[in-house]
């Protein structure tokens, strides 16, 4: 499974590249306004700045929500650099967006998808990418991950080449269930992949091993 970090903050994406376990970086509006990042120049920038930072795809979504503006934005970003893939919201315009972009061998990542008819309709499109939200169906009491399962399995059935890539993952039991059934991405935070290194049995056993090293040192 592809690991992918969801932020635009560049200290961040460099930890997560140190580690040698990073394989792409997602962003969306919200991230990028968290960073403080504003007006078209300065979010051209730090597009560019993250690919320069990672080896691997850099999803960078479009803000226009007609098909006019989606094309214009997204062929934008896509001559920043070969790493990046246009982010397209699953609305009716972005599916033609999705269509528009396949065909000219631009890469796609359909984002706000939160039903197996979405996810379908977006890989007959010929997304690269698509992303149902596990967080935010699992704050509403609806199971994500069961979501991420029903499209893999409908992928599966008819061979789609679109890769379910499992967003708004919150913490460490998401990304293993995601890798439990199969889902090709996971994005989630920093803290959610760190996470996966914690098991106080390590600590401990790490503790003694060095504590025994030293005793027998001093002997
Ligand atoms: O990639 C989508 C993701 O950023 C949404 O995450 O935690 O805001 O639901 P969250």
């Amino acid at each position: 499974m592809k690991f992918f970090i969801d932020t635009a903050n560049l200290a961040e994406i460099r930890e997560a590249q140190e580690l040698g376990v990073l394989d792409g970086v997602t962003t969306n509006p919200s991230l990028m306004a968290k960073e403080g990042i504003t007006g078209k120049a300065n979010i051209l920038h730090h597009y560019k700045a993250i690919c320069d930072l990672v080896d691997g795809d850099v999803s960078a979504e479009v803000i226009g929500v007609t098909l006019h503006d989606m094309i214009r934005e997204g062929e934008e970003l896509a001559e920043l650099d070969d790493k990046i893939v246009v982010k397209v919201p699953m609305i009716k315009e972005g599916v033609k967006a999705l269509k528009y972009f396949s065909e000219k061998g631009i890469k796609t990542n359909c984002t706000l998808i939160f039903s197996a008819g979405q996810a379908l309709l977006a890989a007959k499109a010929g997304a690269t990418y698509v992303s149902p939200f596990v967080g935010r169906l699992d704050d509403i009491s609806t199971d994500g991950i069961a979501l991420i399962e029903q499209i893999v399995t409908i992928y599966r059935n008819y061979n789609y080449e679109t890769e379910v890539l499992a967003a708004s993952v919150r913490h460490p039991m998401h990304i293993i269930q995601c890798a439990e059934i199969g889902a090709d991405v996971m994005t989630g935070p920093l803290s959610a992949i760190t996470a996966l290194l914690n098991h106080p049995l390590t600590d401990s056993g790490l503790a003694k091993f060095l504590a025994d090293h030293q005793k027998a040192g001093a002997k």
